[in-house]
């Protein structure tokens, strides 16, 4: 079973099954996905260590960079060095290219949780222009296929990624607050909200059982490019007019382009599939609602916007990761099918990731056991991603029929 996204099975696919470097740098999830769980717990657990009185330093900066650059950067790193060069029939990465990047994000990881947050930025800005060099050389001079249009946003994302790190690294340019916001925004939410969706649009048809969200050629692919260009704008200036202009104007500019982007996948089961499995229910009925309140709650409750933002970082970003992550593990082990089978393990994964959302959320609306709640949303937080670990363990080195 090759990767969901894969439409060439071309020489050099086949040739990476004999060398296991070669064979990881084909398929970078194998490696990215584990590891960004683990830096998933650790990031969360600094508030618990913080608490007891372990840590020497306050985890703010630390927790929010490991998880959206360790965290999250794993399963975007995982996911576009797997499916990128494959969506434009490129060769996939070298095992330098991949033993780099790794490296890199390994390194930008530990950094941040020691509380080095400049060499872990510097880091983090190093791999995602590695990605983005490797990417774009293939796009450039090795590509058989043309683009698919959601690649735009995934392309924004690590723009987005990119400028705010860079800001981060040039504390000389945040001179005002709202260039400090800026930062935050552009790495905390265009870095993985501008992929979400534009992976979202190809991806989640499938996951509902259905084919691919691909456009036909000609027409349709000319109005997904348009719509594209559109959502990109939107979202980026969905920034600048929170900060600039008005703030509850701006959020709702993101919130109707995250509208526009996956509003017209179909999100009832194929026919004749029967029932949604586990984790395809949860994608609908959890994890795009909790993005959507995440977006959207900020413009009622201003005071509360780290709160709301963590339903999106939590229930929305989080919990994504973990069900893309189950249908390329599934996929990529000839196990596609189990993806929409019902599953306890699933549930309770699942469970434990919405609880540490609302749980996170509720904290900041009680000021006498906010610290608990803290303690008790990382907890869960933790129990869920290791669950998830567990449940695919035999999966991430199991090597698909077809060697790919
Ligand atoms: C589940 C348990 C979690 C707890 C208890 C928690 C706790 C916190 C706290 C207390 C802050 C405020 C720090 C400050 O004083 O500025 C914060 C900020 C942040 N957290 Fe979390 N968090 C959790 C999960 C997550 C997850 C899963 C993500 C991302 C996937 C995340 C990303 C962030 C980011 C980006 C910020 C900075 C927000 C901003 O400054 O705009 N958190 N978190």
């Amino acid at each position: 079973m090759r990767f969901p996204a894969c439409r060439h099975a071309n020489q050099s696919a086949r040739t990476p099954a004999a060398r296991p470097l070669a064979w990881l740098a084909a398929e970078p999830f194998r490696l990215f996905f584990p590891s960004g769980v683990l830096f998933g717990i650790a990031g969360v657990m600094l508030w618990p260590l913080f608490y007891q009185g372990q840590l020497s330093f306050h985890p703010a900066a630390s927790h929010a960079r490991v998880m959206i650059e360790s965290f999250g950067g794993a399963f975007v790193l995982g996911f576009l060095g797997t499916a990128g060069p494959r969506m434009i029939g490129a060769p996939r990465l070298t095992s330098w290219e991949f033993s780099s990047l790794f490296l890199l994000h390994l390194a930008g990881g530990i950094c941040h949780l020691l509380g080095r947050n400049v060499w872990g930025d510097a880091c983090f800005l190093a791999l995602l222009a590695g990605l983005s060099l490797a990417l774009g050389v293939r796009l450039a001079m090795f590509r058989r296929e043309p683009p698919p249009p959601p690649l735009l946003l995934a392309a924004l994302g690590l723009a987005c990624g990119m400028a705010g790190t860079l800001m981060w690294l040039n504390p000389a340019w945040m001179k005002t607050t709202e260039m400090y916001r800026l930062a935050g925004l552009l790495l905390y939410h265009g870095f993985l909200l501008a992929p979400v969706m534009g992976v979202g649009i190809f991806m989640f048809p499938r996951l509902m059982g259905h084919g691919f969200g691909e456009p036909a050629p000609g027409r349709e692919t000319r109005n997904s490019w348009r719509n594209m260009i559109l959502v990109a704008i939107a979202l980026t200036a969905s920034f600048w007019i929170e900060l600039w202009v008005n703030p509850a104007a701006g959020l709702s500019l993101r919130f109707a382009a995250f509208v526009a982007a996956l509003g017209h996948v179909r999100w009832r089961p194929a026919s004749g599939s029967g029932h949604a499995g586990t984790l395809a229910n949860a994608l609908r009925c959890w994890c795009l609602p909790l993005a959507a309140a995440g977006i959207l709650g900020p413009v009622f409750f201003a005071a509360r916007r780290i709160a709301f933002e963590h339903l999106l970082f939590v229930g929305g970003f989080g919990l994504l990761c973990v069900i893309v992550g189950s249908r390329v593990l599934f996929g990529h082990s000839g196990k596609v099918e189990r993806f929409h089978h019902r599953s306890w393990m699933a549930r309770a994964i699942v469970f434990a990731i919405v609880v540490a959302a609302l749980t996170r959320l509720s904290a900041d609306f009680m000021p006498r056991v906010t610290i608990s709640h803290y303690e008790y949303a990382a907890w869960s937080w933790a129990v869920g991603l290791l669950l998830w670990l567990v449940w695919h363990a035999p999966r991430f080195f199991n090597k698909d029929d077809d060697g790919t």
